[in-house]
């Protein structure tokens, strides 16, 4: 997968540009920085962004050079995806829910792909690769470079660096299992940063519920407590609020009760 990444990216600019748009609503789509539209500082970043569920519906608007990146990706997308979802089941256990509980509600999630490309960046002082945020959709599994740092994670107020391990994912907890553990779980406060020598790679896969799901705490989750801490709605209404804003406002905080 990441030599996929890394020969998609050296690709010559007007071969990737036919892939290029700033549409959100796009199902595959080479971008720059987040939301190039609305932010008001732009991030050292380029991406290519995947739909990869379910993979035969778009497997063929998939870039056809590098000539095996379809068989690749199609791989790493089948194997990550069953990742996920036994993590769901590990946390639905956790907050003692039945097994299936959360991958029932989510019901049958999409799985996006972003490619992230950071090249070296001159003034590294002055911008991110990506500004601090957390993921709208439910579950992140990310690849990260083996040779360049990049990924920080805020822990107790401070930017902790993430150090990249060998045969090691990392795992980010999103918005949706935020609000559907009514607040057990945390979305993480994460960035990227970037340097002035060295380009990084990194893949994001995510999880994200299906359009209709209603995200909406499980009763043994609000009893005895404040009750349920967001309001109930459906992943569709999230996604779309999600793209209309900035990055640095947070989304959910605009669902609470
Ligand atoms: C993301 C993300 C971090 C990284 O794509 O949402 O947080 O290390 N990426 O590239
Ligand atoms: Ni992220």
């Amino acid at each position: 997968m990441q030599e996929m990444a890394h020969e998609f990216f050296r690709l010559p600019v007007e071969e990737k540009m036919k892939l290029y748009s700033d549409d959100p609503s796009k199902t595959l789509r080479l971008s720059t920085s987040f939301n190039v539209n609305k932010e008001k500082v732009h991030n050292w970043r380029d991406y290519l962004r995947l739909h990869c569920y379910p993979l035969e519906k778009y497997v063929q608007e998939w870039p056809s050079t590098p000539s095996s990146f379809k068989e690749v990706v199609s791989n790493y997308c089948k194997e990550v995806r069953k990742l996920g979802l036994r993590l769901e089941e590990t946390i639905s256990e956790s907050l003692g829910l039945e097994k299936n509980y959360i991958k029932n509600v989510l019901g049958e999630q999409g799985q996006h792909m972003a490619i992230n490309y950071y090249p070296p960046c001159p003034e590294p002082e002055l911008t991110y690769g990506l500004p601090g945020h957390t993921d709208p959709n439910a579950l992140t599994i990310l690849l990260q470079d083996l040779q360049v740092e990049g990924l920080q994670v805020l822990k107790d107020g401070k930017w902790m660096a993430i150090k990249p391990h060998p045969n090691a994912f990392v795992i980010n907890i999103g918005d949706q299992l935020q609000a559907l553990s009514n607040g057990r779980y945390k979305s993480v406060w994460h960035r990227a940063i970037v340097n002035t020598d060295r380009a990084r790679l990194s893949v994001a896969s995510f999880l994200c519920p299906y359009d209709h799901a209603l995200i909406s705490p499980p009763k043994p989750l609000t009893e005895g407590g404040s009750g349920a801490v967001y309001k109930n709605f459906t992943y569709a209404e999230y996604y779309k609020k999600f793209w209309s804003r900035d990055l640095d406002q947070h989304c959910l905080e605009l669902f609470k009760n």
